[in-house]
C-alpha cells in the first residue's frame, strides 16, 4: 500500500488559509500556491540521491554533493501547469511531460484531451503535479497513461487531497506514494473537495 506524506510547516499553513480563503484574490492566490508547491516539492523529493561532487571554493577543496538529475514532472492540465513553475525553480534541468485531462461537469469523469511524454520514463523519477485529487480519476488516469509508456517509479503531488481519491488512488497504484499539504473531510455531491477550496484551474488562471 502506498504511503500518504500530509505535510506540514507554518509557512505551509499560512499560505494554504490563504488560497483557501474565497476573499483571496487572483494575484495572491497565484502567489501563494507558488509557496505552498515549493515546499511540497521539497518534501516530494526528500529521498533524491546525491552523489559527491570534488570541489574547490576560493579557500579550499571539498568533497560537495551532486544531485540525481533523472526527474520528469507531469503538470496536470490546466490546474497542474501552477505547481510546474515553482517545481522548476528548483530542478531546472528536469524534463517535463503533459497530460491535458478535464472532468465533466455532471459525471466528474475526466476525459483525456491531450498527451506527450518524454522518452525513458523507466530510468526516472516521475513527479506528477495537480493540485487536487478529488475523486482520484484524474490521478489515476494519468498513472495508467505513464506506466503504459514505461515510467516505474512515480509520486503523486498534490495540495489538497480528499479521502475518497486516496482510497481511489491508493486501490489502482498501491505502488504511488501520496504527498499534499491536506486531507480534507469529504466531496461533496459534485464531487468538489470539501472544505477544499473551489474550483482550483478557475481561480488560478481568474476564469
Ligand atoms: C480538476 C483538478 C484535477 C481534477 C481532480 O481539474 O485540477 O485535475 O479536477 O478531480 P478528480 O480527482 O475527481 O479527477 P478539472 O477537470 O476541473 O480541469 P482544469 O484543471 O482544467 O480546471
Ligand atoms: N477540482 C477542483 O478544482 N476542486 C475540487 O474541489 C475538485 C476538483
Amino acid at each position: 500500500m502506498s504511503k500518504i506524506h500530509v505535510v506540514d510547516h507554518p509557512l505551509l499553513r499560512h499560505s494554504l488559509t490563504i488560497i483557501r480563503d474565497k476573499t483571496t484574490n487572483t494575484d495572491d492566490f497565484r502567489r501563494h500556491t507558488a509557496i505552498v508547491s515549493q515546499i511540497m516539492i521539497m518534501e516530494a523529493t526528500k529521498s533524491l540521491k546525491t552523489f559527491p561532487k570534488r570541489i574547490e571554493t576560493p579557500l579550499a577543496p571539498m568533497d560537495g554533493h551532486e544531485i540525481q538529475k533523472s526527474i520528469v514532472f507531469v503538470p496536470v492540465l490546466r490546474a497542474g501547469i501552477s505547481m510546474l513553475f515553482p517545481a522548476r525553480d528548483f530542478l531546472p534541468w528536469a524534463s517535463v511531460g503533459f497530460i491535458g485531462l478535464e472532468r465533466d461537469e455532471e459525471t466528474a469523469i475526466a476525459r483525456e484531451y491531450y498527451q506527450k511524454f518524454p522518452p525513458h520514463l523507466a530510468e526516472k523519477l516521475v513527479l506528477v503535479l495537480d493540485p487536487m485529487l478529488a475523486t482520484g480519476g484524474s490521478f489515476a488516469d494519468t498513472i495508467s497513461a505513464l506506466k503504459t509508456k514505461g515510467a516505474k517509479t512515480i509520486k503523486a503531488v498534490c495540495i489538497v487531497v480528499a479521502p475518497e481519491g486516496v482510497a481511489h488512488l491508493q486501490q489502482q497504484h498501491p505502488d504511488v506514494d501520496i504527498y499534499t499539504a491536506a486531507l480534507d473531510s469529504h466531496l461533496n455531491e459534485k464531487k468538489y473537495i470539501v472544505p477544499g477550496l473551489g474550483d482550483f484551474g478557475d481561480r488560478y488562471f481568474g476564469t
